[in-house]
């Protein structure tokens, strides 16, 4: 394995000043000491693998990132187990992930070996940065952020010849503030996010650039996601501007739009459906009609909606709003979408028996 070299900052975040973020965290306001960063030259491959201080980063205003976005990015989580070990969740499919969306942004691969060192070494370094949950419904963890950009000085439209990946590291509570309370969903109508043969399904900046615009058509419409239907024909769910979307029916079936050249092929969004059986769901990967979600709501057979991410884990939707329809699913957290976030919170946390092998040690 490709040594890391370990450069201490020396001016790390007094312990009173840590402990505090830890304790009010938010989502992706605060960062740890250190990041992780490794550098790609055509010459050289991926080399110069470090650990040094968290803190701006450099670069040439012709870097081709800032040009043409040529940019991939993951996320994941590192949870303090109750005898403080320290772990991560599936990181090898966010490596895969990692690796498949390189290929289509025309990014340079990183080895699993490496992108799993970036991980531990990082986190070993910052590890005073990991909450312990005070109790089961604390959602306290440690996000992880690697991304990769190109960085090479240039203007020519061309993939990049130099790259740099780092990982940096965020304290955080739940993505969406007040608790685990239902939360309103705007339709977007005219805005898309993705299209056949584009870059929907990797995980780009450009992706979420292209969603800003609809999420802030949904906060004026005082909704905190917006969902995105297929761009030909805007008949078919897709995904919401930062996770995906589940349903659940009055017959135990658990539905969500098949993956496909437009959608985010989410960690949690599979691990959810491969735990699903265990609490006596069918599950149902398919095209879905938006048409179908209004009509079976409406006939008492889709009762339940939500969405699911590493930042939003499993949190409940409450409303799906549009400029002249509203499908209301309560004020209430489903029953089913609540178990499904415990069984998926129990394993991560390690409150429960991780039977899949899902649990990687940082
Ligand atoms: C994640 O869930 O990790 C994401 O990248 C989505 C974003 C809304 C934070």
């Amino acid at each position: 394995m490709t040594e890391f070299q370990i450069l201490k900052n020396m001016q790390p975040a007094p312990e009173l000043v840590r402990e505090a973020i830890k304790e009010k965290p938010g989502f992706g306001e605060h960062f740890t000491d250190h990041l992780s960063h490794i550098r790609f030259t055509r010459d050289q491959g991926w080399h110069a693998h470090t650990v040094k201080p968290y803190g701006p980063i450099i670069l040439d205003p012709a870097a081709a990132v800032f040009h043409y976005a040529q940019e991939i990015f993951e996320g994941l989580k590192a949870y303090r187990h109750a005898d403080g070990s320290i772990w991560t969740f599936r990181p090898q499919l966010n490596a895969a992930r990692l690796a498949r969306s390189a290929e289509r942004i025309a990014l340079p691969q990183l080895s699993e070996e490496d992108f799993l060192a970036s991980l531990s070494e990082l986190v070993t370094v910052d590890a005073a940065w990991v909450s312990a949950p005070k109790n089961d419904l604390d959602e306290v963890s440690l996000y992880l952020r690697p991304f990769m950009i190109a960085s090479e000085r240039f203007l020519g439209v061309r993939s990049s010849h130099e790259v740099d990946y780092y990982v940096i590291a965020s304290p955080a509570g739940p993505y969406f503030s007040g608790g685990i309370k239902p939360v309103s969903i705007w339709l977007s109508r005219t805005l898309k996010r993705a299209s056949a043969g584009g870059t929907g399904f990797a995980k780009c900046g450009g992706n979420y650039a292209a969603s800003l615009a609809a999420g802030d058509e949904a906060a004026a419409n005082g909704c905190q996601q917006v969902l995105f239907t297929d761009a030909a024909e805007g008949k078919y769910l897709e995904e919401l501007g930062g996770m995906n979307l589940m349903l659940v029916t009055s017959d135990n079936t658990l539905i969500t739009p098949e993956l496909g050249d437009s959608i985010l092929d989410g960690v949690t969004r599979r691990s959810v459906l491969e735990l699903a059986p265990q609490l006596g769901l069918r599950v149902e990967e398919r095209k879905i009609e938006l048409a179908e979600w209004r009509e079976r709501h409406a006939a008492g057979e889709i009762v339940e909606a939500f969405a699911c991410g590493t930042a939003a884990v499993v949190t409940p939707i409450g409303k799906l709003v549009s400029d002249d329809f509203t499908i209301d699913h309560g004020e209430e957290p489903g029953e089913i979408t609540m178990s499904l976030r415990k069984t998926l919170l129990d394993i991560q946390y390690g409150r429960a028996e991780d039977t899949y092998g899902w649990l990687y040690k940082l």
